[in-house]
């Protein structure tokens, strides 16, 4: 039988080329995010991740529309810029709720459909920054360093039961997310910084996700898998 699968972001960068991927493999795919993606290969579902009720309103939405639930891949998150003494917060709130706390909500929602079902994968996309956080993005990388513990709790709560729980760590990908900000000089230096010379592609952290989520995959579970071209080895 072909996978069920939800990916909230499913209509950004990464998210979507996740989408891409598993509908090649041919997937139903139900995508969770706040706005609509550009192609309709996967069923849309609008959530406000900020909002725990909605999203566990949407995630049984999309559970009920597939049928059950073999996948569920993270993807949604937010990135700001701020040194330490700039953090607010407000700011710190905002990025721990949509990039940690929905990451627990959507665990929690979909995890019962798994565990009576005795299988299940869980992709939660994290980032470089949970290992090796930088200035100037310390509520982010907190955020993520968050998702990596989230994932190892699930890994070993629910292996028993048959569900792998795993991370991706993206580096530096060429997304919509922190485009605002971007310059040639950015792009010039991250690059140099991984020994294949560029930067990642929607595509690699996608290939490496549906991996995961494979048969292939069966035998990882609470990993943190750098898919940053080498830019950190640990
Ligand atoms: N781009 C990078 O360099 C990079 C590096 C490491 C990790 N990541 C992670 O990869 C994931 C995807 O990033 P991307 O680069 O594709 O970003 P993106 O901004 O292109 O896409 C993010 C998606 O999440 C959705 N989203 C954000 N907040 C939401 C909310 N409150 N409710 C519903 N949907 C919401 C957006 O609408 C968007 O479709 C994120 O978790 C990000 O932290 C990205």
């Amino acid at each position: 039988m072909s996978q069920r699968v939800i990916v909230t972001g499913g209509s950004g960068g990464i998210g979507a080329a996740i989408v891409e991927r598993f509908v090649a493999d041919g997937a139903a795919v139900a995508v969770l995010d706040r706005r609509a993606p550009a192609g309709e290969s996967a069923s849309f579902f609008p959530v406000d991740l900020l909002d725990p009720l909605d999203t566990r309103r949407a995630v049984g939405e999309a559970i009920a529309a597939l049928g059950g639930i073999d996948v569920l891949v993270n993807c949604a998150g937010i990135f700001q810029h701020a040194s330490l003494l700039d953090i607010t917060v407000d700011d710190w709130d905002r990025v721990l709720d949509i990039n940690a706390r929905a990451t627990l909500v959507t665990m929690q929602a979909v995890a019962p459909v798994m565990l009576e079902a005795r299988q299940g994968s869980i992709v939660n996309i994290a980032s470089m920054a949970a290992k090796h956080g930088g200035g100037g993005e310390g509520h982010y990388a907190a955020s993520k360093a968050a998702v990596v513990a989230l994932t190892r709790a699930g890994a070993q709560e629910w292996g028993c039961h048959g569900i792998t729980v795993n991370a991706v760590c993206p580096g530096y990908v060429l997304t919509d997310m922190g485009a605002d900000t971007r310059s040639e000089a950015d792009i010039a230096a991250w690059s140099a910084k991984s020994p294949l010379g560029r930067l990642g592609i929607p595509e690699d952290v996608a290939g490496v996700t549906h991996f995961l989520a494979s048969p292939a995959g069966g035998y990882l579970t609470g990993q943190a898998i750098n898919v940053t071209g080498g830019m950190i080895m640990h």
